[in-house]
């Protein structure tokens, strides 16, 4: 039921994409006041991550920026993809937050959608802005070089 009712919904919004044929857009464009109160809500939750990036999250005394100064050699902007330290699988770059929070930080870790994951997310993102989506990639990006890790200088993988 539920299923039925979300594809109905679905259906309805597809009517209405393909009814506004010639136009690009699914949505209006934000902009004026509502894009200024986006804008600044993103950059709370940006500030936000800021504040918890660089206090110890776990019992062993390391904030994420000891190792991430400037939120470099995060990669946001290579993510979805395959890593080896999750087994292979293609993960999202909260799940990599969450295994440095866990394995590396000896933290609980914060539940997936919550203010403080949202928060995380945002600070390694603005902290790449302008780092070309490529997918699976490989290769530390970032403002500060970090010297051990896939795809740092003088590592094997
Ligand atoms: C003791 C150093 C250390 C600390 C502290 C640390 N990390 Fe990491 N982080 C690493 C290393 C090393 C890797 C590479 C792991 C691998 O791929 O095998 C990594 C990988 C990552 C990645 C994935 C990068 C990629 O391209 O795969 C993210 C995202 C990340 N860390 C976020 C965080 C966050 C958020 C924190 C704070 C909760 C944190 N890290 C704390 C060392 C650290």
């Amino acid at each position: 039921m539920k299923n039925t009712m979300k594809n109905v919904a679905l259906a309805g919004v597809a009517a209405i994409a393909i009814s506004m044929a010639g136009s690009a857009f699914a949505a209006k464009p934000i902009v004026g006041q509502e894009a200024a109160d986006q804008f600044d809500a993103l950059m709370a939750a940006v500030a936000k991550g800021d504040n918890l990036w660089h206090v110890p999250q776990g019992s062993n005394g390391l904030g994420c920026g000891n190792c991430h100064p400037d939120g470099s050699a995060t990669q946001p902007e290579s993510f979805p993809k395959a890593h080896r330290t999750l087994g292979g699988r293609v993960v999202a770059l909260r799940d990599m937050v969450q295994w440095c929070l866990q394995a590396v930080s000896a933290a609980d870790g914060f539940d997936y959608g919550s203010d403080e994951m949202i928060a995380m997310e945002a600070y390694a993102t603005y902290m790449n802005r302008g780092a070309v989506i490529e997918l699976g990639k490989d290769v530390q990006t970032g403002a500060v070089p970090v010297i051990s890790g896939p795809g740092y200088p003088g590592t094997t993988h």
